[in-house]
């Protein structure tokens, strides 16, 4: 977290945004490095991104470094004038390493040992790993640390890939055994804690705990809850270490993560509040292909641009983990090659992608990567040139962006409207007891937000740790466990506050509230959940013109029932300034609710054509056009074009100010 007396800015409204991009200076001949620096600065990047998987290389052998090529490489980028960021090699531990000790590998779910020949091939818990991985990345730092061109630090890349942060190997059960002991003190209040008298599940000491896998059938939820929490932690701990190797031979540079989209498996709000900022790596074509979230229509729709919220969704996420700093790392330029499919992006995607995320904030839009691979597992990954070094399409893409970017200038405040608690805990409880198929936080914190932007409205996506001074209207989306502490800065608000299905509903140990549900949020929505039903696809109970599906409680309450099913049903309460859904509603529904309260809370809703969007920063409003087809901005956006005009083309921008 940010300290009373910390230097940094509380907010990024005035960084310049950089544009970058992600080279591997080890893939090509050395000869083609200075025509490739130079090329990028001419394109109008001042950023680029090297060295995070590059181990072999420097260290080819134990203890021997070979600095002599990056030395090369960082001396050359940097007289072409380019920021660095170098990334520690970390994500990719060598050969020689891996047989040294080979049972630093993570094992899978199902217990099996996996393998070295791609990457993230360690287990986050093996404390002889993470000595090596302090070693490798205090060497790099020692290294560049005090080089004037380091502009940034990238620890490892992309906690979390490839399902690497659940490990159920014999470091992580003994990690987790210590961390249960340091959690409850006695086998006695972990077995309370937990209701082990369930099934004869209780243990004489912490010894006796396994992992919550390869059990008959499911393991204990509360056993899964606490063991994510050590998985998250072990994360969390593991990136400390890795910026204090940093920091001790960089002690004032950035030191950023890049996190991934739609990845809950450790908690980016505590990762955020450790690192200078948090980035974010974009690939929303791969995403909307990927994600269950997104109906075939969608997917058809949208598949050469993207679904307009999802990379909007991260954006407004990442911005709330390191107090207001953030950026992208990684911008998907082209095709990818990981998906089931994959398209190319419509022309102008590439472009508008850039723009958004100036739209919403960010500092540094980095392209992956500059050149495309001819060889190994990427080859069908585009970037900004092909194999031969001739110019892809993003590449004038990206030149536009740049000459957009500096028309437009400085970026300037963005209004704080609506804010959307998520909580990555909360995640990990309906993960884990989704109790109907597809139920999720996360699915039902991405439907409100899309509802919410749909009527044009500026969301910022926070913590329940998040102050929530200053909002005009707040959304609870989905969150099972709520502190007393959140209730009560919520019950020091005066906004209209909209509470969603299954709020309350579980303890911190993974129980059912004493007084049932919504547990402590009943201080501010007197209720209770007295059944609750989750509804098979088909299973709906309609209402006026909207329907609820997938879930549907029965409540107890003395507040009025604001939206009632034709069957009578309730799905929205509503008391005060207090709404609770007592069912998840369709995206009608969510727009009829969302609008009146943010009508309630003083905003002024805009429904927004279908695919376009806006955010406004700085006194303009940024409209982005998804469609595939000419669409007009709508009347309630108002002001002069400065980029663009009111008829949008597809993947157009129109900045108003
Ligand atoms: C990211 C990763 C990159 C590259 C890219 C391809 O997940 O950080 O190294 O693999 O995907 O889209």
């Amino acid at each position: 977290m940010m300290k009373a007396n910390d230097p940094r800015p509380a907010s990024n409204s005035n960084q310049p945004m950089h544009l970058g991009v992600c080279y591997y200076p080890e893939h090509w001949p050395e000869d083609r490095w200075v025509a490739d620096a130079a090329a990028m600065a001419a394109m109008g990047l001042s950023r680029v991104r090297i060295g995070e998987f590059a181990w072999s290389r420097i260290e080819p052998e134990p203890g021997r470094y070979d600095w002599g090529w990056l030395d090369r490489a960082v001396e050359t980028l940097s007289d072409a004038g380019l920021g660095i960021i170098m990334g520690t090699p970390t994500a990719t531990p060598p050969k020689w390493l891996v047989d040294a000790m080979p049972d630093m590998i993570g094992r899978d779910r199902q217990g099996r040992l996996r393998t070295f020949g791609s990457r993230r091939h360690y287990c986050f818990s093996h404390e002889g790993y993470a000595r090596e991985a302090e070693r490798i990345s205090a060497a790099v730092a020692e290294r560049y640390g005090a080089h004037p061109a380091i502009v940034m630090w990238q620890t490892d890349n992309e906690y979390g890939c490839h399902d690497t942060v659940l490990s159920y190997s014999e470091a992580a059960r003994d990690g987790f055994r210590r961390w249960l002991a340091a959690k409850y003190g006695s086998a006695a209040a972990l077995n309370a804690a937990w209701g082990n008298v369930f099934w004869s599940m209780e243990v004489r000491d912490f010894g006796e705990v396994e992992l919550p896998h390869l059990t008959t059938t499911e393991a204990n939820p509360a056993h899964w809850l606490d063991f994510r929490r050590y998985s998250s932690d072990a994360v969390i701990a593991w990136n400390r270490r890795m910026m204090a190797a940093i920091r001790a031979h960089a002690a004032t540079t950035d030191i950023t993560h890049n996190v991934m989209g739609f990845v809950t498996e450790f908690d980016h709000h505590a990762l955020g509040a450790d690192l200078d900022l948090t980035t974010w790596d974009s690939y929303p074509l791969g995403f909307l292909e990927q994600f269950p979230f997104f109906s075939e229509e969608e997917k058809r729709a949208y598949a050469r641009q993207g679904h307009p919220d999802i990379a909007a969704f991260h954006h407004d996420l990442y911005r709330g983990c390191s107090a207001g700093r953030w950026g992208v790392m990684e911008q998907q330029p082209g095709p990818v090659n990981w998906a089931r499919y994959n398209p190319a992006p419509l022309p102008g995607m590439v472009r508008l992608w850039t723009l958004e995320a100036f739209a919403h904030g960010a500092e540094l839009v980095s392209y992956f990567r500059w050149r495309q691979a001819p060889f190994a597992q990427e080859q069908m990954h585009a970037g900004l040139h092909r194999p031969d070094g001739s110019e892809a399409p993003g590449a004038n893409e990206v030149r536009a962006a740049a000459a957009d970017l500096a028309a437009i200038g400085d970026g300037g405040n963005a209004p704080k409207s609506v804010a959307l608690i998520f909580d990555y805990e909360g995640e990990w409880v309906t993960a884990t007891q989704p109790h109907g198929a597809g139920l999720s936080a996360l699915r039902t914190a991405f439907d409100w937000y899309r509802a919410a932007r749909a009527l044009g409205l500026d969301i910022d996506v926070v913590g329940p740790d998040a102050s929530l001074d200053g909002y005009g209207l707040i959304l609870i989306p989905c969150l099972p466990i709520v502190s007393e502490a959140l209730v009560t800065r919520l019950e020091g608000t005066a906004c209209p506050i909209v509470i969603g299905p299954r709020s309350g509903s579980k303890t911190a140990d993974f129980a059912i509230p004493e007084a049932l549900p919504p547990g402590t949020l009943g201080r501010l929505f007197p209720a209770r959940v007295l059944h609750v039903e989750s509804l098979r696809p088909g299973l709906a109970h309609a209402g006026d013109g909207w329907a609820v599906t997938g879930w549907i409680e029965t409540v107890e309450t003395g507040a009025e029932a604001e939206h009632i099913c034709a069957d009578g049903r309730v799905a929205v309460w509503r008391q005060g300034r207090m709404r609770y859904c007592s069912a998840l509603p369709d995206a009608v529904l969510a727009d009829r609710v969302i609008a009146s309260a943010a009508i309630e809370g003083g905003m002024h809703p805009v429904a927004m054509p279908e695919g376009m969007r806006v955010r406004r920063r700085g006194g303009r409003s940024f409209v982005v056009n998804y469609a595939p087809e000419v669409q007009a901005v709508p009347a309630g956006i108002g002001g002069e074009a400065l980029v663009g005009a009111r008829m949008m083309p597809a993947a157009g921008v129109s900045v108003f100010g």
